[in-house]
């Protein structure tokens, strides 16, 4: 299957697509980590994305879908993939279809996770993430790791991102709404779009997501 995963930073996207992405079999692609990754390695990608990150805005287009093309057209993303973070605006959105026309394959479905901003801030306020896995994300007081700042999963140092910070999050919100949202309704004239409530227990959320996702099977 190939699905996007859509909604405001905080919703819940990487939480839940490390576990739709084991249940679907497909390789979970978030345009989020790939920078980051490079921004650890120092590489000059990673130099031009960490200003725009720190700031809260998005990273140029031209850079963000040459990356996400050369991650998608890996050998393990042939069969499907689950994007997160990708596409985030119009102009995405239009080089994505562009691509996978070209590859003569299309979308399955696009979720869309639905999160009131108060949650929202609530959830990056208290996200803590393992530096040797971004799939290994805790929070807190909603799943708190067992010793504080240790991932549970392999033990690395939990830490919080560079642009969790509150006035980051403030301008990340208004770009969702500015820049991001609009996709919504471009996917909606494809008729791909499902909604979800992302309120309630992951484990709640991630059954609500695979329902969703098997009625556009
Ligand atoms: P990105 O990394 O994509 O961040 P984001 O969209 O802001 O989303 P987040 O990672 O903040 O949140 P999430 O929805 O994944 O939530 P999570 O699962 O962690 O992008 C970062 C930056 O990179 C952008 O600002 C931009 O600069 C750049 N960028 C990326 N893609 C780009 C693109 N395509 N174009 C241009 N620029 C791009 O959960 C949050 C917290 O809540 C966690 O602590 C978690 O444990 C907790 N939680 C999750 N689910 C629940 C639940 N059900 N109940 C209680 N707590 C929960
Ligand atoms: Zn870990």
């Amino acid at each position: 299957m190939r699905i996007v995963l859509v909604g405001p930073p905080g919703a819940g996207k990487g939480t839940q697509a490390a576990f739709l992405a084991k249940n679907l079999s497909i390789p979970h692609i978030s345009t989020g980590d790939l920078f980051r990754a490079n921004i650890s390695q120092q590489t000059e990608l990673g130099k031009l994305a960490k200003s725009y990150m720190d700031a809260g805005n998005l990273v140029p287009d031209e850079v963000t879908i040459a990356m996400a093309k050369d991650r998608m057209e890996q050998p393990d993303a042939v069969g499907g993939f689950l994007l997160d973070g990708f596409p985030r605006n119009v102009s995405q959105a239009e080089a994505l279809d562009e691509l996978l026309k070209t590859e003569g394959i299309r979308l399955d479905a696009v979720l869309d996770l639905e999160v009131p901003e108060e949650e929202v801030v609530k959830r990056i306020a208290g996200r803590r993430i393992c530096r040797n896995d971004s799939a290994h994300v805790f929070h807190v007081t909603y799943t708190p790791p067992k010793k504080d700042g240790v991932c549970d999963i392999c033990g690395g140092e939990l830490y919080q991102r560079d642009d969790d910070s509150e006035d980051t999050v403030r301008t990340r919100l208004e770009v969702y709404h500015t820049q991001t949202e609009p996709i919504i309704d471009y996917y909606k004239a494809q008729g791909l779009v499902v909604t979800i409530s992302a309120l309630g227990k992951v484990d709640e959320v991630t059954a609500r997501a695979m329902e969703a996702i098997k009625r556009k099977d």
